[in-house]
């Protein structure tokens, strides 16, 4: 039997459902950290040293949803192992979940009741007994209908004894089974072009969380740098942490963010390419709201992989880019290179990297979408048929560089893949100054021999 992948996000409450020895606890200890499961019987034993003391149900509760509730705080995957066969009980579930923004997902152990009831009988901890699970059945199967109408849950699943063995779970940006994708190149705190982006490419805004999402269930995917410089990255960190911690978004860190991520963690940086900015807008935040965001960017951006390899290694997103021999890789030198870029020493007498065009020499079979370095010159098209309007992209060796400098007044881009069709919005302002920018959009638009979007 092939295997079956059950995926959830990186932050997820996996809320089990099924009687009294429909192995529950087995699978969370089969497939979970000890640390991960939360399980009522263990609650019980916690405040009555007794894990069968029906007595103490209530407390038992809410130790356990106190425990929850702190674990979603730090943004800890978390199981609930209990046996959520009553509709209250798992819309408590739901309300402790969502009051922290965190999705929740059912899983449920399907095991006819004579299995139950062997099963439990076997038992040497302690036992059920066959009156209770009878009961508890017939609220199972009444669940069991519920919950597959039940619009608060992220996703309901349902093992049987056939098919409990060949379950497998994959969690955070690896869970991603789709291949179609909308990289959005340099953001540098511009959430109001962010926005526009968004919307130019149909995603809905979420009545109840706020959070966009592509009807078709496509995903955004940011090739890094969303701070600095610009006038609201708060704005932006705050956006794809919900997006990421949701699964809702992908993210590969940028120079820019892997220095805020120091910063976070009380390393000594210094405070000059627009850092300066962030902080301003980080230090005008509530406390707890500057709290919060500080737990959320250490834990979903600032543990992010170097790059993203997508749709069965097709397609790369690398902030600065990669070798083709170190793609799938995480050490500290492809680290280096996929926030810097291939960096050759510096300009003499100044601390401007020299850096070279690694694309030029790329000859890998995956695409790479990259950003870093803003394209100098802009040339807006519109295609015809849509309207849609982009700034074209010079494709080389299968790279693209999707940083359109919306910071210093150029545009935000997103490459729909695999499509491979360009979006742009324009900058709003220039919002920081750039050398050897602002674009102008007269210049001629050089074509490279490789190709062009
Ligand atoms: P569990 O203790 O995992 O059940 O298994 P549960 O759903 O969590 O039950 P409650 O709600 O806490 O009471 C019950 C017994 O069944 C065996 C386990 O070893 C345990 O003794 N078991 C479990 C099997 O024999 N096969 C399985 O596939 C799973
Ligand atoms: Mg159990």
């Amino acid at each position: 039997m092939e295997p079956i992948t059950l995926s959830y996000p990186p932050v997820a409450v996996l809320m089990l459902v099924g009687p009294s020895g429909a192995g529950k606890s087995t699978f969370a200890a089969t497939h979970f950290l000890p640390t991960e499961v939360l399980a009522s019987d263990e609650f019980r034993a916690r405040v009555a040293d007794d894990a069968s003391a029906q007595h103490v149900t209530e407390d038992a509760f809410a130790l356990l949803h106190f425990t929850l509730d702190l674990r979603l705080k730090h943004r800890r995957f978390t199981v609930v192992d209990s046996t959520a066969l009553k509709p209250s009980a798992r819309a408590q579930i739901v309300e402790t979940a969502n009051k922290r923004y965190v999705p929740v997902y059912a899983l449920v152990l399907d095991v006819p009741l004579d299995e139950c009831v062997r099963r439990d009988a076997r038992r040497t901890d302690r036992t059920v007994g066959e009156k209770v699970i009878a009961r508890q059945y017939v609220t199972f199967e009444q669940a069991r209908r519920e919950l597959q109408k039940d619009k608060s849950l992220a996703g309901v699943q349902v093992l049987t004894p056939e098919t409990v063995h060949h379950a497998q779970i994959v969690r955070g940006a690896s869970a991603v089974s789709g291949n179609r994708f909308d990289i959005i190149g340099d953001v540098h705190g511009c959430y109001t072009e962010l926005c526009d982006l968004l919307n130019d490419l149909r995603y809905e805004w979420g009545e109840k969380d706020g959070l966009p999402r592509h009807p078709e269930g496509r995903l955004p995917v940011f090739v890094g740098d969303l701070a600095d410089r610009g006038p609201d990255s708060t704005a932006v960190l705050k956006l794809a942490c919900r997006l990421v911690a949701a699964g809702l978004a992908l993210f590969a860190p940028g120079n820019h963010d892997d220095k805020l991520f120091r910063f976070l963690k009380g390393g000594n940086v210094t405070r000059t390419h627009g850092l300066d900015r962030t902080i301003a807008q980080w230090d005008a935040l509530p406390e707890a709201e500057r709290n919060t965001l500080t737990t959320d960017i250490l834990t979903y951006l600032a543990t992010a992989p170097t790059h993203l390899v997508l749709d069965d290694g097709k397609l790369v997103v690398a902030h600065a880019g990669i070798r083709d021999e170190w793609i799938g890789q995480h050490h500290a030198s492809v680290k280096s290179f996929t926030l810097y870029g291939d960096v050759r020493g510096f300009e003499p007498g100044t601390n401007k990297p020299v850096r070279h065009d690694w694309a030029s020499e790329y000859t890998g079979p995956a695409f790479i979408a990259y950003g870093h370095t803003p394209s100098p010159v802009l040339e807006w098209q519109t295609d015809d048929a849509t309207g849609r309007r982009y700034v074209r992209l010079p494709i080389v060796n299968g790279t693209v560089n999707l940083d359109t400098g919306c910071v210093f007044g150029g545009a935000l881009t997103a490459l729909r893949y695999p499509e491979h069709e360009l979006y742009s919005v324009p900058a709003r302002a220039v919002y920081a100054e750039h050398e050897g920018l602002p674009y102008s959009l007269t210049e001629g638009f050089q074509t490279p021999e490789q190709g062009v979007y």
